[in-house]
């Protein structure tokens, strides 16, 4: 069993957008980070994200939702805008909004790569550019969603694995560039967690699924909320001296 009761308070004062939070990993850290005292700004594409906003207020905690796309540059920054004009400030911003598509390397279709490149990597960009002077204003800190495919090959997943393995190497520089600012920036790498986004993976029908093995051996997949535990902690000040790291949360499976 885990533990991943939220820590009343840790959050109190602070203003936090993410990104993603309409479903699985975003959605349970906008609300860890709700019921710890964040101000929140939950960002997604899905109009979903209202109802994650609705259910942060009505457990007594304080947010509000916009509906965007952070592939485009308006669409990544207006949640950094919201969280300025409306609360006057921000203190964590946690870039998780992500998508997954598998194919056989010498058969990417151009969409697949371009749009899971736009998404995954040139979105976190625009996002993470216009909130670093407001972060370095209020010393605070980024929390990215790589993933284990940054980490070790994970076959049919090409542009996938290149936009994650992108957005380690930004928490890298970023955290090297900004650090005597008062900037954290880290990274989790989540493998095999039960969120829709896995569940509604098309794979190619003629692979060799044992290829998986390495990648997924634990029979039992754990839940987003174990992401989002990872998530507030990196984003929380008794990670002040964590910095420029990568956390994986994969059960043991690269370890
Ligand atoms: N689930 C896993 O095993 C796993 C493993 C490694 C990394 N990750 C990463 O964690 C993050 C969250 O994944 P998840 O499993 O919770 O997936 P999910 O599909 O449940 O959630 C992803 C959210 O991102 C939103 N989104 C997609 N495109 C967007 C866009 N253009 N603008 C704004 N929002 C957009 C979706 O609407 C969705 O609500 C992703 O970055 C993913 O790559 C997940």
């Amino acid at each position: 069993m885990s533990d991943t009761t939220p820590h009343p308070n840790r959050f109190a004062g602070k203003v936090a957008v993410v990104t993603g939070a309409a479903s699985g990993i975003g959605r349970e850290t906008a609300l860890r980070l709700g019921a710890e005292g964040a101000s929140v700004i939950a960002v997604d594409i899905a109009a979903d994200v209202d109802g994650v906003a609705a259910q942060i207020v009505e457990a007594g905690g304080t947010a509000l939702a916009v509906q965007s796309d952070v592939s485009e540059r308006a669409g990544a920054e207006a949640p950094v805008d919201a969280a300025l004009d409306e609360y006057g400030q921000l203190d964590v911003l946690c870039n998780i909004a992500g998508i997954l598509a598998a194919a056989h390397s010498d058969q990417v279709p151009d969409e697949q790569w371009e749009r899971i490149i736009a998404v995954n990597l040139t979105g976190v960009f625009y996002t993470t550019r216009r909130a670093l002077p407001a972060l370095v204003e209020s010393k605070g800190s980024i929390v990215m969603a790589a993933s284990t495919s940054a980490l070790s090959g994970h076959p049919w997943m090409t542009a996938y694995s290149a936009s994650k393995g992108g957005v380690l190497a930004m928490t890298r520089t970023l955290a090297m560039e900004y650090a005597r600012r008062g900037v954290r920036v880290n990274a989790v790498a989540p493998g095999g967690i039960t969120t829709p986004m896995v569940g509604g993976l098309q794979l190619p029908d003629d692979i060799d699924f044992s290829l998986f093995d390495r990648i997924s051996p634990l029979d039992e997949f754990r839940g987003p909320e174990t992401v989002a535990s990872a998530i507030c902690f990196l984003a929380a000040p008794e990670a002040a001296h964590i910095n420029g790291e990568v956390l994986r949360v994969d059960g043991g499976t690269l370890a």
